[in-house]
């Protein structure tokens, strides 16, 4: 299955665009770095502290880095996994999401693009880095806007519990 238009446009006008149209970046150089160094100090091959500044970038440069090196492909590998569900919307219609190292809410958007329109689930992003929640959430907007889904990734995320007592 391909990506919708809207969630290929979500990825060039708000991901693409925003790091190629930054000002440090040109050709191949990405915020002011070569690809390897992008990749393997900006995002620490998708393992970084996303909260950690690194050099010149800030927490939100590594996780947009992030999402344009490394999101892409695990949308892919997640479209391609719903899409062999005899019945995605059988199995998600209604169901109740816990995306653990959610990231900048990949998991959310990949499933709502092999649903479509009219099939709704509560999904729940949890992860560790507030930069990565805060792009998730900068992209939730946009599904409204753009998708028009009633699908939409919801819902804030706690990067700690509070102990038990
Ligand atoms: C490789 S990224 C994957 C993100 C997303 N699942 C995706 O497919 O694009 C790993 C994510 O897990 C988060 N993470 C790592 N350890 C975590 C933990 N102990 N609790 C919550 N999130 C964690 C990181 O902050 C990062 O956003």
């Amino acid at each position: 299955m391909r990506w919708k238009r809207w969630l290929e446009d979500l990825r060039r006008s708000f991901i693409v665009e925003s790091i190629r149209s930054d000002e440090r970046s040109a050709g191949g150089i990405l915020l002011g770095h070569d690809m390897n160094w992008a990749f393997w100090n900006g995002i620490g091959g998708g393992q970084a502290d996303f909260d950690e500044p690194s050099g010149n970038l800030s927490p939100r440069d590594r996780a947009m880095l992030y999402e344009y090196l490394n999101q892409k492909a695990h949308v892919d590998e997640l479209i391609h996994a719903f899409d062999k569900f005899a019945q995605p919307v059988n199995v998600a219609r209604g169901a109740t999401i816990v995306d653990i190292g959610c990231g900048p809410f990949t998991f959310g958007p990949a499933l709502a693009n092999v649903l479509g329109n009219g099939v709704s689930f509560r999904y729940f992003g949890v992860d560790r880095a507030a930069s990565m929640r805060a792009l998730g959430k900068e992209h939730e907007a946009k599904y409204e806007a753009n998708a028009r889904l009633s699908v939409v990734p919801t819902r804030r995320v706690q990067s700690q519990r509070k102990a038990k007592r």
